[in-house]
């Protein structure tokens, strides 16, 4: 039986596998390419090569993942910047940030960003994805409407040490027969988790103790889930293109290979965009290699990557376009501009929790205690490496509904249940974009994310920081907190504290919006609600710039949930 498939299989002509070079890909015809084998392209991988009949060929411009140790061991996360996973790009000079220019990462590997990310599982507030639906006019957006897909792309796991979880997150709201693993944090941290825990039950209100913040009521304090399990990441790669996915016949990898462009069909109707154009070498010079989908051309290629290749394309503002001497091919006005990102700084305390309540509090400045570490998680996955930093609890809060900020601008947020910051972390009201620099695809674009210029978001920065403080003044720290360390203990009034922000904030590596869904009728937007390209046939774009806002989270379990969804919605388009 299994041998019948397998030679069925082979009549019609291809066999899956994971290619360097083009030159080694079969034939073909594909029914999809997806360009981009990052966090959403790895999910339409998958879900389409379970129709047999559809031919897939993903075309990623990183390596494989397979084997990248710091992409395995949770707490090496911090080595992925800057090394040939990421694409080392940077922003533009920030004026909201004293004019530095910070560093942009992006992941460059099989599984995109969810290879090297923070690994923070947080899906946003209900109201998030209900704005998606409203601003769309697609209902299919909704938070109640995705349910189905949040089941879907779960599988939570045991935490890593065994610890009881009773108490530490609600199993109703958790999907446990997907594909990424979730879990809880697997090395404790008892002094510092049971002072969160006693300051948020001892203060309540903004900092209330809340026992999923994954419910769609992300608002308190509460235990911070992440994409790992056993001791190791879970990465889009790890789970959805897991070897016998990657085994499956009609399933084609190619890495290393940059895709330059998006082309017009030859002989296809005007606006038909299912032609990718590509190379394996590393400069404009290189050859190019064309390939038409059959069906179509799925763009997964992230925030920065997709309105890239469309700017590239000749897919934009034709007035910007022409002044690269990139011939207009299709004038969508919106790629690449409205980017919308959150920037992180990292105000700290210093607390007297001295060393032997936490033996690995050095463990990143200490080669000994790091050579240990390294031998609990080599033997059995144990030990401090198997979580990202000593980070087991998060905060959302939200501004105070009669705080004066609001008498001079509307309130950005979804909804009343989606915070204004996460403790450390503000939310963004000023618009960034992403542009070329040159018409040279192997040129970094221009990315400026506005960060902080905004009166809004400087406000919420500062906020963000006396909330902080306020809860660090609970009682459960009375006795082990010093006090803010560093430049903060000096910055006492709003300017010192502005300052604080402005020269230390950099990225948070949550942009989204840059090929933006809208209503069909809408004249801005690059996206329907189906995800096609407005104005084209044969071009869909599935990753986190279709989002028209960026949701109250860290945005990868947003991006889960929409590439599954978006499956279901190529399927239905093409199974007959
Ligand atoms: C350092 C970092 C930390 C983060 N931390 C967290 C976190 O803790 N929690 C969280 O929820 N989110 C986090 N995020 C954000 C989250 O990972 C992303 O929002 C999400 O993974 C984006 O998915 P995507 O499919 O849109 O894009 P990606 O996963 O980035 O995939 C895009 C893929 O396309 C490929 N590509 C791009 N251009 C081309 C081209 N021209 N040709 C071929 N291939 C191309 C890229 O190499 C990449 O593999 C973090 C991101 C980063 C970078
Ligand atoms: C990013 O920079 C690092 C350090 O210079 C380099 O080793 C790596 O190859 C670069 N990444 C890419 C994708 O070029
Ligand atoms: C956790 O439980 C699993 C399965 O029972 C076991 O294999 C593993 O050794 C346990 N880990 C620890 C740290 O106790
Ligand atoms: C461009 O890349 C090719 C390999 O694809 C290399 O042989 C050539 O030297 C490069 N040219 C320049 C100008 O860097
Ligand atoms: C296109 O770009 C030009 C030049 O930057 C700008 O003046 C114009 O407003 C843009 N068009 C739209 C519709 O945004
Ligand atoms: C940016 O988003 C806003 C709100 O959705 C929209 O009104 C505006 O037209 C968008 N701008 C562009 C250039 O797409
Ligand atoms: C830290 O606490 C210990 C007792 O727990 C005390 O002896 C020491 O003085 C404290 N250090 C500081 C800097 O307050
Ligand atoms: C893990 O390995 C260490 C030795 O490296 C050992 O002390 C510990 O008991 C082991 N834990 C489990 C659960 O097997
Ligand atoms: C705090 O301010 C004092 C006085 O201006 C200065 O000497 C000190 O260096 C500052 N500390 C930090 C960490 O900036
Ligand atoms: C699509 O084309 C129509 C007709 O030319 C035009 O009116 C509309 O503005 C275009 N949509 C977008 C988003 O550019």
């Amino acid at each position: 039986m299994l041998c019948r498939l397998f030679l069925l299989t082979l009549a019609s002509g291809v066999l899956g596998a994971v290619y360097q070079r083009s030159s080694d890909l079969p034939n073909g015809p594909f029914d999809f390419i997806i360009v981009g084998g990052g966090t959403a392209g790895a999910v339409l991988a998958n879900r389409l090569t379970e129709i047999s009949s559809f031919q897939v060929l993903v075309i990623e411009a990183g390596p494989s993942n397979d084997g990248v140790l710091n992409s395995i061991v949770p707490d090496f996360a911090f080595n992925l910047g800057n090394s040939p996973f990421d694409w080392n790009f940077t922003t533009t000079p920030q004026a909201g940030l004293n004019g530095r220019v910070v560093p942009f990462e992006r992941g460059h590997i099989l599984g995109g960003s969810s290879s090297v990310n923070g690994m923070f599982y947080t899906r946003g507030s209900s109201s998030d994805f209900n704005r998606f639906a409203t601003v769309t006019g697609e209902p299919s957006w909704s938070w109640d409407n995705l349910q189905p897909y949040v089941f879907k792309h779960e599988r939570w796991t045991t935490p890593a040490d065994n610890h009881s979880t009773v108490g530490e997150f609600n199993p109703a709201v958790h999907g446990f027969n997907g594909f990424v693993k979730t879990t809880l944090p697997g090395f404790l941290n008892p002094a510092l988790d049971s002072r969160i825990i006693k300051a948020a039950n001892q203060l309540g209100g903004d900092f209330a103790f809340n026992l999923d913040m994954n419910s769609g009521n992300p608002l308190g304090v509460g235990w911070l889930a992440s994409t790992a399990g056993g001791g190791e990441r879970s990465s889009a790669a790890t789970s959805y293109l897991a070897p016998q996915f990657q085994a499956r016949p009609n399933l084609h990898i190619l890495l290393s290979t940059r895709v330059t462009r998006i082309l017009q069909t030859t002989g296809a109707a005007a606006h038909t965009l299912r032609t990718v154009e590509f190379t394996t070498g590393l400069n404009a010079t290189s050859p190019r290699t064309l390939l038409t989908a059959t069906k179509e051309v799925i763009l997964s290629a992230g925030s920065i990557g997709t309105p890239h290749i469309l700017l590239h394309s000749g897919i934009g503002n034709k007035t910007d376009l022409a002044a690269l001497n990139i011939p207009s091919v299709l004038n969508l006005p919106s790629v690449g501009k409205n980017l919308t990102e959150h920037p992180i700084y990292s105000p700290t305390f210093n607390l007297n929790i001295t060393n032997d309540v936490d033996p690995f509090a050095n463990v990143f400045t200490d080669p000994t205690l790091m050579a240990e570490a390294f031998q609990l998680w080599n033997t059995n996955r144990t030990g401090p490496l198997v979580w990202l930093g000593r980070l087991d609890q998060i905060a959302w809060v939200r501004l105070p509904n009669n705080s004066p900020i609001f008498q001079q601008f509307a309130d950005p947020s979804s909804g009343s249940n989606s915070a204004h910051y996460e403790l450390a972390l503000g939310v963004c009201y000023s618009c960034g974009s992403v542009k070329l620099a040159t018409n040279n695809p192997f040129d970094a674009p221009l990315i400026d994310p506005a960060y902080l210029e905004s009166d809004f978001d400087i406000f919420v920065a500062r906020e963000s920081i006396k909330g902080f403080a306020r809860f660090m003044a609970a009682p459960a720290w009375k006795g082990v907190v010093l006090g803010p360390q560093g430049a903060l203990a000096n910055a006492t009034t709003d300017a010192e504290l502005d300052d604080f922000i402005r020269s230390t904030a950099s990225a948070g590596a949550h942009p989204v919006g840059t090929a933006a869904m809208s209503e069909s009728a809408a004249a801005f937007g690059v996206v329907n609600p189906d995800l096609l390209v407005k104005n084209a046939s044969g071009l869909r774009i599935v990753d986190a710039s279709i989002f028209p806002f960026v949701p109250c989270a860290h945005t990868q379990a947003a991006v889960y949930i929409i590439a599954e969804r978006a499956a279901d919605v190529v399927k239905a388009a093409w199974e007959h």
